[in-house]
């Protein structure tokens, strides 16, 4: 499945990138300019998403000096909890990071607020409302605000609304600066309901106080691709359907679905990944270039790719589109239980936790060429990667000589489980024996960097606090994708016949038969 483990290793040699070190310092890649005082509401600070991700990624922040000063947090739950136990049981979930730094923590701490919240009651937003107002004249955070949805997609639209009817979207009225929202994947689970999820937030909300999240965009070497085409010259004139064979995209996962069932068995492997995290890889491989790194132009790009989706039809040809869902098995020589074994999850559950999907983009640049896009749970690895692999050379001058099957050149962009870049190409094995072979060169990504590795999360919240929205979705996008992947999904959620459409595999394997065999000629 994965490039490399299909490669011969005796055929090949590793050559290591060279990067300097532009010898900055370590706040310098940060960000740019002064950061804005503000506050962050979270709405759902007792649950997993602010203990897991939020508050490790934000006291990252605070030791690295990228938090505005000053910067508080309202933590809003309906858990009764007061200020004082929030930063506790704040302080115990990210405890490690506590230990290392217990001094900066203390400091930290301190900017940590609790609100017990009803989130149906607009008495609630009221009292929150006063409750902002005082802490911004304590602390002088100039009325600015973001408001995160940590909560339930199902309270979403609720919130959005009791927010603007407590007149907390408005901007730069009693006393209030700007007000940013922030609503986490997955944006509606079809066409229609994000349609009406983006009505409802706009309702107080313009679409630049809305950014929908999608982690992986923040992720470094998805930032770095359109660097990578754009700020060079040697890849662009090869980016198309003259010199690219296809395309690979793939995210596999060891993890299972976890504690996630009660979301994972709405969700399902085409909303919860492809949707919205594959469907921005895909984009930002196939996009033409902007006139400037600018939000609004990328995002404009990005628009045009989607629009360019070939629609699924039927029958599809084989090998198109194929469905998988673990069973029992090993990973890492441990037993691990099928799917439908796992807790919440229902015995007879049909939900995909695999898809292979062949996708292709009627537009000049990519006419042909095949992007073939894989993601699942319990598979051996857990990989993320892009694979741009080049065609053939036209003619094998050296089909009388060679000793092994030449290789088309192949580029790599991975993403996990290192960050790097690597290219395989042909050459001459030293000797007085003509024989090829195949090398790859390798840049692993944060070579010679010293500065502060920040994960996406991080990245996220200094975007949000700074205002730029190209690392989020526009609702156009969002639309688009989904009335890509609607019919797709009806269709395999409708079908008289489930389980004809849904392959078995065994948890550790790369996924279903039919997959393997279609990777399997993929990476040859
Ligand atoms: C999330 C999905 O958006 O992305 C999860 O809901 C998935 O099911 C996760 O495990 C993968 O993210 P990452 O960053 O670990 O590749």
């Amino acid at each position: 499945m994965h490039a490399d483990a299909r490669r011969k290793p005796e055929a090949e040699a590793v050559v290591r990138g060279q990067a300097p070190d532009l010898g900055l310092p370590a706040e310098t890649c940060l960000f740019e300019g002064p950061l804005t005082p503000c506050i962050l509401v979270i709405f759902g600070a007792s649950g997993d998403l602010t203990s897991r991700k939020l508050m490790p990624a934000l006291f990252n922040l605070f030791r690295h000096g990228a938090l505005p000063r000053p910067f508080l947090v309202v933590g809003c739950a309906r858990t009764d909890l007061n200020t004082e136990t929030f930063r506790a049981s704040m302080g115990e979930k990210v405890q490690a990071a506590v230990q290392a730094a217990p001094d900066a923590w203390a400091e930290f701490a301190q900017s940590l607020h609790y609100l017990t919240f009803d989130y149906t009651s607009l008495a609630s937003y009221v009292l929150l409302g006063n409750f902002l107002q005082e802490l911004e004249k304590r602390y002088q955070t100039q009325g600015n605000r973001i408001f995160y949805l940590a909560v339930p997609p199902s309270l979403y639209a609720e919130v959005a609304q009791l927010l603007g009817q407590a007149g907390m979207a408005e901007e730069g009225v009693r006393g209030q600066g700007w007000a940013r929202i922030v609503v986490e994947k997955p944006f509606g689970r079809n066409l229609a309901t994000a349609v009406e999820l983006n009505r409802t937030l706009q309702q107080g909300f313009a679409e630049p106080q809305i950014f929908r999240i999608d982690h992986y965009m923040a992720k470094e070497t998805v930032q770095n691709i359109l660097i990578l085409r754009f700020a060079n010259t040697i890849f662009e004139p090869l980016w198309n359907r003259n010199y690219i064979a296809r395309v690979g995209i793939i995210a596999a996962e060891k993890l299972g679905v976890e504690h996630r069932a009660g979301f994972y068995e709405e969700t399902g492997v085409l909303r919860d990944m492809f949707q919205n995290h594959m469907m921005q890889l895909l984009a930002l491989i196939a996009m033409e270039p902007p006139s400037l790194f600018e939000a609004q132009r990328v995002r404009d790009e990005k628009a045009k790719v989607f629009r360019s989706l070939r629609p699924m039809q039927e029958p599809l040809p084989p090998g198109t589109l194929v469905l998988g869902q673990y069973t029992a098995g090993s990973l890492d020589g441990r037993p691990v239980p099928g799917y439908r074994e796992e807790p919440g999850v229902n015995p007879g559950s049909m939900t995909p936790t695999f898809a292979l999907l062949q996708i292709h983009l009627d537009n000049w640049r990519w006419q042909g060429v095949p992007f073939y896009l894989v993601s699942g749970k319990r598979l051996p690895e857990k990989v993320t990667e892009l694979i741009i692999q080049f065609k053939e050379v036209p003619h094998s001058l050296f089909r009388n000589i060679h000793l092994q099957a030449m290789q088309p050149n192949r580029l790599i962009l991975r993403i996990h489980p290192e960050e790097a870049i690597t290219l395989t190409f042909e050459t001459k094995n030293p000797g007085a024996l003509v024989c090829l072979r195949q090398v790859t060169m390798d840049f692993p990504y944060y070579q010679n960097y010293q500065g502060p590795i920040m994960d996406a999360y991080e990245k996220t919240l200094i975007d949000v606090i700074q205002g730029d929205q190209m690392l989020f979705w526009r609702q156009d996008g969002v639309e688009l994708s989904w009335a890509y992947f609607d019919p797709i999904i009806e269709a395999c959620e409708t079908c008289p016949d489930p389980a004809r459409h849904l392959q078995l595999y065994p948890a550790g394997s790369w996924g279903p038969p039919e997959a393997q065999s279609v990777l399997e000629r993929w990476s040859r």
